[in-house]
């Protein structure tokens, strides 16, 4: 692995891999490709364009031009894809653009690796594509279920990696982790959306009685697990990556008012957006890529402080994208009617 391409670098966990590859990898490049989307921020990168090791390429997954000009220019040999269209509640409002980067971005990609012979891919995908938890854990062999248009196209992607290794040979792997959290998370994602709420003293929408159950990592342990994934793992494979952090969102929100010091009140249970297709419970085996010598790090409660932590001490970041129209808008659009005058 010489020069690696990372898509959806401008995001989340995009951005935190890229930072925890050059930190391992100082003979690594990274060629970044990201559209901006509203969820990617050119300030997200500011640390990672100061290694000297990253270079940043403006585009869209889906646009076949630019995707096999980066990877012929570069000489990339490896590809680790981000890009997505990334949050459930969205998808409810418009699932297009979701279709376009999740189902179709994929299958660009994973045409250009094939034409241009590159060694390695590895696509990050979800748990959300299996569905709903009932009593045991998902393993890599738990049927696809998605519920919404944002796992339902993660869904559809997996399906293009899977059919492109089979027909192809092509030389890719796909991760699914659960819930993520930690540093440089879109404000819109629960923990980022109440911490940012709970600084500025607005009560946090909390849907139905909180009993969902999702099962957290953070931000570094899911990076380690696509690294492990890619390095170790095989080709035509799915690896699991999770840290048992079931929790339901009654119970982080509680925590989260426990570290800011809020109380209780500042919770305003609301009628469930997203209705039957919520899904009651996530939970991740992750003993298949444990079996291949990975282990999660992070102990989950000093990882919330840490996190709750950056965003105490990031306010120029976050506040950047809060105080956006179109922040504002989705807010209002998607939560005006249940939070009325606590908006
Ligand atoms: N956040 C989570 O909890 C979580 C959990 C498991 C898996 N995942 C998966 O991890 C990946 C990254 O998630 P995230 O939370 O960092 O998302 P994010 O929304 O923070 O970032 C996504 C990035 O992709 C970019 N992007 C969107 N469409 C694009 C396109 N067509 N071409 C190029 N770039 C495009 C955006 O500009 C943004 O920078 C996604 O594939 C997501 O499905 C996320």
């Amino acid at each position: 692995m010489k020069t690696l391409l990372v898509t959806g670098c401008a995001g989340f966990i995009g951005s935190n891999y890229c930072r925890y590859v050059l930190k391992r990898h100082p003979d690594v490049t990274i060629c970044g490709l990201d559209a901006l989307t509203y969820a990617g921020n050119l300030s997200t990168m500011e640390d990672l364009e100061a290694t000297g090791r990253f270079r940043f390429f403006p585009g869209k997954i889906q646009d076949e031009v630019v995707v096999n000009g980066v990877i012929s220019s570069q000489a990339v040999d490896t590809v680790v894809n981000f890009a997505a269209e990334s949050h459930n509640d969205r998808s409810l409002l418009d699932a297009a653009a979701f279709i376009q980067t999740d189902v179709a971005g994929v299958f660009t990609l994973l045409e250009a690796v094939q034409r241009n012979n590159v060694k390695r891919m590895l696509h990050v995908s979800t748990d959300e594509v299996y569905g709903s938890a009932t009593e045991s854990s998902f393993t890599e062999l738990t049927p696809l279920a998605p519920n919404t248009p944002y796992s339902a196209s993660k869904a559809g992607g997996d399906m293009q990696v899977r059919a492109h290794h089979i027909a192809y040979h092509t030389p890719v792997t796909i991760t699914r982790c659960g819930n993520n959290f930690g540093p440089f998370q879109y404000p819109e994602k629960l923990i980022p959306f109440f911490i940012t709420r709970l600084l500025d003293h607005k009560k946090v929408p909390l849907y139905g009685d909180g009993s969902q159950v999702r099962d957290w990592v953070y931000v570094d342990d899911h990076c380690s697990g696509i690294h492990h994934a890619l390095l170790h793992g095989f080709a035509g494979e799915v690896y699991n990556v999770g840290s048992r952090g079931e929790c339901t969102n009654l119970e982080i929100t509680k925590r989260l008012l426990e570290l800011l010091d809020r109380p209780m009140e500042m919770i305003k249970f609301i009628e469930d957006p997203r209705g039957g297709s919520h899904d009651r419970r996530y939970s991740i085996d992750a003993s298949k890529l444990q079996s291949i010598g990975w282990q999660p790090e992070f102990e989950f409660d000093k990882a919330l402080e840490d996190t709750v932590r950056w965003y105490v001490d990031n306010q120029d970041w976050w506040r950047a994208i809060t105080s956006r129209d179109d922040y504002r808008q989705f807010i209002e659009r998607y939560y005006g009617r249940y939070l009325g005058e606590d908006l």
